[in-house]
């Protein structure tokens, strides 16, 4: 069956490398990282919908048509707080659909509930040792976890109705979604951004500062020096923004430091 291109969601209510990419396959992400970058040359990404900006809690991820996913991954979220960040993140995916409604947004969902699964796989105590320390971005475990994410994708989603075509899409964006330094497409982009749009909510600070070893004033600073320059999209630049500046004043960070 193939997976039809579905509508956003409506917004919900609160009540070293293990192996190496042949050279075809990194042509392609070349010629995508280029065919982005000329489709978009304006960064951040101008918003064509509406930005909330609101606490995201007042918009939780809310199509059900994902839970038989969630629930064939269940395990996989019991792994580095998952259980926490891929539904935060999954809500901010959702949330940047609706501000850029040109998007597959089905690709973007899946792909963001999925990306880190992988962490599930992979030698847990080396995660925060080697995965959240130094140059984490180029340590071994991250590529691992990558690859280990896509074997996931792989595995669940056939049974779930989706085709091999969309499973691959799936599976570039999973990979490298740490490593490679550039996005290769406008859903690429957007699961880059929930990706790190998570760590501005106070959940995220409270989770990812235990990782980095970082009180969080500490870890606010680092927040807005090097994860708000990643950003690639107006709308999560706009988001982080509101979320910083909320979190900081409630962690009162400018004066418990
Ligand atoms: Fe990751
Ligand atoms: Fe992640």
């Amino acid at each position: 069956m193939t997976t039809p291109k579905t509508p956003v969601a409506d917004t919900g209510t609160a009540n070293p490398v293990t192996d190496s990419p042949a050279a075809g396959d990194l042509a392609a992400v070349d010629s995508a990282t280029a065919d982005f970058a000329a489709a978009y040359p304006v960064r951040p990404v101008p918003a064509q919908g509406p930005v909330d900006t609101a606490p995201i809690a007042t918009t939780p991820a809310a199509l059900h048509e994902l839970d038989g996913l969630w629930q064939a991954v269940v395990h996989e979220t019991r792994t580095r707080g998952n259980d926490i960040h891929l539904p935060i993140s999954l809500a901010f995916a959702e949330r940047l659909c609706r501000a850029y409604p040109e998007a597959d947004a089905e690709l973007v969902r899946v792909a963001t509930l999925l990306h880190d699964t992988g962490w599930a796989h992979v030698d847990e105590s080396r995660i925060i040792s080697e995965g959240f320390a130094g140059d984490w971005r180029k340590a071994a475990i991250r590529y691992e976890h990558e690859k280990q994410g896509c074997d996931v994708a792989r595995r669940v989603l056939p049974g779930l109705g989706y085709s091999m075509e969309f499973i691959e899409r799936v599976c570039m964006i999973i990979d490298g979604h740490d490593t490679r330094p550039v996005a290769k497409s406008l859903e690429d982009a957007l699961m880059r951004d929930a990706d790190r749009l998570w760590r501005f909510d106070q959940a995220g600070i409270a989770l990812a500062s235990s990782w980095f070893n970082m009180d969080p004033a500490t870890y606010t600073d680092r927040l807005a020096e090097e994860i708000v320059p990643e950003l690639i999209t107006q709308a999560a630049h706009d988001m982080a923004s509101a979320d910083l500046n909320r979190s900081i004043a409630l962690l009162k960070t400018a004066v418990i430091r």
